[in-house]
C-alpha cells in the first residue's frame, strides 16, 4: 500500500488543464489506493509569483472548492493548506543545506526565466526544495502530477537520497511520480500548454456568459464554413475530444471532415458539453465558493491531522542534525 500526496498552487483559479491533468487522476488514484492520502493547496509556492494576499485567499478557496467539487473524499484524505503547517518551512531550510546549487540552476522552472535574472527571486530559485519538503515531510510514496512536474520529482528523489546518505539513515522516503500517460499535456486556447501563466486557459467553472466568451477565445484558422476541416490540427477539436465520449468524438470528426460545419458550431458544442458533463461540479464549486466557512472547517480539520504526521518526521530529522 502506498501513500499518495499531491498539491496544486493557488496562483489562479483551477483550469481544465489542472482538472484533467491533476485533480481527476489524483482523485482516481486515491480511490483505487484506499490508503490515507494527502492533498494540499500550495499557497506558499504561489508567493513566488503572486504577492497580493486577498487574491491568494480567493484563489486558495477556488482551488479547494475545485477539489471538493470533483469529489475528493476528505475522510480518506488529509486536505490542508501548505502554509498552515509551518513544519514544512523548517524542513525546507534543512533540505536547502543538502541541495547542490547546480541542481537548482538546472531546473526548467528557473532556467525558463534565467535570461532575466533580475526578475527571479530566491523563492523561485529554491521552489523545488520547498516542493521536496512538501513530499518528504509526509513520507509520501506516490505523487500524481502532470508531466511538467517530472523534473521536480526527480530532484525530490535526489535530495532525499543525498540527505539519507549523508546522515547515514533512511529517514526520508524516496517518492515516485505518477504521470497519467493518457492525459499528458492539455493544450490551451492557443494550442500551447494550458497554463495560468499563458492566459490561455479554459475555466469550466465560469458562469455561462463568461464561459461562452472563454470558449470563443479558442484560436482557429479562418477556413470558411463550407470547407471540410482537419480536426487533428484544430484546438477546439483537441479540447472537445479530451472530455467527450468516443462516440461524440467520432461524430465531431465526421462533422469537421464533411464540410458545412464551422468552428463556431464546434465551439458551441464544446461549450454545451462542458455545461452537461460538469453540471454537478459547477454547482458544487459555486456552493463552496459561496460558503467559505465550510471549506475553512474542512481545511482546518485536515491541518490538525497533517500536524501529527509532519511533526513525527521532522522530529527525527532534527534529532539527526543536532537540533533536539
Ligand atoms: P499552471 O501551469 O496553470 O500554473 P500548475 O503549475 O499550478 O498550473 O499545475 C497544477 C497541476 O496541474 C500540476 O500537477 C500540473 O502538472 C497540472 N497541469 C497544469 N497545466 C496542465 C496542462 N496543461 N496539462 C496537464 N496538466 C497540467
Ligand atoms: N509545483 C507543483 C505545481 O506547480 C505544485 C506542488 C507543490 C506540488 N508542492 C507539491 C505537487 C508537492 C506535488 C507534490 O504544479
Amino acid at each position: 500500500m502506498a501513500r499518495v500526496l499531491t498539491g496544486i498552487q493557488s496562483s489562479g483559479r483551477p483550469h481544465l488543464g489542472n482538472i484533467l491533468g491533476a485533480i481527476v487522476p489524483a482523485i482516481h488514484l486515491i480511490k483505487q489506493n484506499k490508503e490515507e492520502s494527502f492533498v494540499f493547496i500550495a499557497d506558499l509556492h504561489s508567493l513566488t509569483t503572486s504577492k497580493d494576499g486577498d487574491v491568494r485567499k480567493q484563489n486558495t478557496l477556488a482551488v479547494a472548492s475545485a477539489w471538493l467539487a470533483f469529489g475528493l473524499d476528505i475522510e480518506q484524505t488529509t486536505f490542508y493548506r501548505q502554509s498552515r503547517r509551518p513544519e514544512v518551512a523548517e524542513l525546507t531550510w534543512y533540505l536547502n543545506c543538502f541541495t547542490p546549487f547546480p541542481m537548482l540552476a538546472n531546473a526548467h522552472s528557473f532556467k525558463d526565466k534565467a535570461e532575466r535574472l533580475s526578475d527571479v527571486n530566491a523563492g523561485l530559485f529554491t521552489y523545488p526544495v520547498l516542493m521536496a519538503a512538501d513530499i518528504l515531510l509526509y513520507s509520501a510514496d506516490l505523487v500524481p502530477v502532470g508531466k511538467d512536474q517530472m523534473q521536480h520529482l526527480e530532484m525530490t528523489r535526489d535530495i532525499a537520497s543525498t540527505f539519507n546518505r549523508i546522515i547515514g539513515e533512511e529517514i526520508l522516503i524516496i517518492p515516485e511520480a505518477r504521470i497519467d500517460e493518457v492525459v499528458k499535456t492539455i493544450p490551451g486556447t492557443d494550442g500551447q500548454k494550458m497554463s495560468k501563466s499563458y492566459n490561455n486557459f479554459i475555466d469550466i467553472f465560469l458562469p455561462e456568459k463568461a464561459l461562452k466568451k472563454n470558449v470563443n477565445s479558442i484560436v482557429t484558422d479562418s477556413k470558411p464554413m463550407e470547407d471540410p476541416k482537419d480536426p487533428d490540427t484544430c484546438n477546439v477539436f483537441k479540447l472537445y475530444s479530451l472530455i467527450a465520449t468516443e462516440a461524440q468524438t467520432k461524430q465531431m470528426r465526421a462533422n469537421y471532415e464533411g464540410g458545412n460545419y464551422g468552428y463556431g458550431h464546434a465551439k458551441k458544442e464544446f461549450m454545451q458539453l462542458i455545461l452537461d458533463k460538469y453540471a454537478e461540479e459547477r454547482k458544487a464549486f459555486d456552493y463552496y465558493m459561496n460558503h467559505p466557512e465550510e471549506v475553512e472547517k474542512k481545511l482546518t480539520a485536515g491541518e490538525e491531522k497533517a500536524k501529527a504526521v509532519g511533526q513525527e518526521v521532522l522530529e527525527k530529522v532534527r534529532a539527526k542534525l543536532g537540533f533536539s
